[in-house]
């Protein structure tokens, strides 16, 4: 079980549409997975179509202490969709801090009660925050192994996140406690020079702790939440559903994209009526995948580091994935990947290049190319 929470304290930067769509996308590729909307406002709610029903069975009644208002975590869990489950919220959580705060355990409440709780049986357990640093962000850090944070294209966004680091170098001094931090790029607009800028800064930023996947602009994002359901329900085919299902593969581990993949074929399949058609060569070869060693060179006698850099290792640079100088100029690098199409790139001395001697390359969002290679 992998618990993930969704914060930022700018508003509307898209945490509650990163919270439902990466939930649903993780959902659509067969995972179990419980949203925990920890925001008064409940948008999360309304946008899975999860409120009104039952007020009394929300997050604030499993973080309370007030006896006649607690309840179990698995009575307050809504099943929305196939895989998809979620505690709603309600208004009366904005009352929680002030009830426990004179308890010495406050922070630690959700924590505590998603620990240790065999009933609890998901893959994914996914938190939306609310647009603030106070009690109930802290929580969700507590709880969380990883925390992702969606930036908007704008200036503002960018000045909080320092506020939210702070909070996490708290805990990790306080607690012990220190999940990983990913950006996450969204609401971007591929038109406008100005958010591609924003892009590069926040890239300059957070470096290696960024996710690849950048969301664009898309306005069924918009109507899938005013329908009640995911984008993956809504339009499989939008922009939205295919940036959602890319943050979702990111997440899941590149490594394991095959399965990722073969999952979301094979729960399309269930979802089309159940109408099963014959497995497609690319579904059948998922069958037994099998390691392959694929050898990536360049040749670059004059560059000092070169590392290989792609989608099956997060686009992060590291030493495991620095090439070696061979006698004659060239560089390479061997690699062990499991069947899949995967999209690289080489970063010599800094800058990023993509490889020239092949001519299987993509167009990326920012307006180069991926060079791809396919086992
Ligand atoms: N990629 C996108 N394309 C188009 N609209 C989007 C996108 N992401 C978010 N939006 C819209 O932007 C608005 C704010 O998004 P969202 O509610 O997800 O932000 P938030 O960070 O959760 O806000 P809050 O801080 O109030 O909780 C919403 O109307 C949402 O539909
Ligand atoms: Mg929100």
């Amino acid at each position: 079980m992998k618990t993930i929470s969704i914060a930022n304290q700018k508003g509307g930067c898209g945490k509650t549409t990163t919270a439902i769509n990466l939930a649903g996308a993780l959902a659509a590729s067969r995972r179990k997975v419980l949203l925990i909307d920890l925001d008064p406002q409940s948008h999360a709610s309304f946008g899975l179509g999860a409120t009104g029903q039952l007020v009394d069975r929300t997050i604030y009644n499993v973080l309370t202490d007030n006896s006649e208002k607690k309840r179990e975590i698995c009575d307050c869990i809504i099943n929305v969709s196939q895989n998809l489950d979620i505690i709603p919220s309600n208004i009366l959580l904005s009352t929680l801090e002030q009830e426990l705060k004179d308890k010495e355990d406050a922070v630690s409440k959700l924590h505590q009660a998603l620990s240790n709780n065999e009933k609890l049986n998901y893959d994914y357990i996914i938190i939306d925050c609310p647009p603030s640093l106070g009690f109930l962000t802290f929580n969700a850090l507590r709880a969380a192994e990883q925390v992702i944070v969606p930036i908007d294209m704008s200036i503002f966004s960018l000045m909080g996140v320092s506020k939210l680091l702070g909070m996490l170098e708290l805990i990790k001094v306080k607690i012990n406690h220190a999940p990983r931090v990913d950006a996450l790029a969204t609401l971007f607009d591929k038109r406008t020079k100005y958010s591609q800028t924003m892009l590069d800064e926040i890239r300059t930023f957070f470096k290696s702790e960024m996710l690849s996947t950048v969301i664009r602009m898309n306005v069924s994002l918009k109507r899938a939440a005013a329908n009640g359901v995911s984008i993956i329900q809504f339009d499989k085919e939008s922009n939205g559903a295919i940036d959602y299902l890319s943050l979702a593969k990111e997440i899941f581990g590149f490594e394991k994209a095959p399965e990722f993949e073969k999952a979301l074929e094979e729960s399309s399949q269930v979802t089309q009526e159940n109408v099963t058609p014959a497995p497609s060569e690319e579904t059948k070869s998922y069958s037994s995948p099998s390691i392959k060693e694929v050898t990536f060179t360049i040749n670059l006698p004059e560059a000092k580091e070169i590392f290989l850099v792609g989608d099956f290792n997060n686009w992060q640079i590291s030493d495991e994935h620095r090439l070696s100088r061979l006698s004659d100029g060239k560089w390479e690098k061997r690699m062990n990947l499991s069947p899949g199409r995967y999209k690289y790139k080489f970063v010599a001395d800094g800058i990023w290049l993509e490889d020239r001697e092949n001519s299987e390359r993509e167009k990326n969002a920012f307006g180069t190319f991926d060079s791809i290679v396919k086992l």
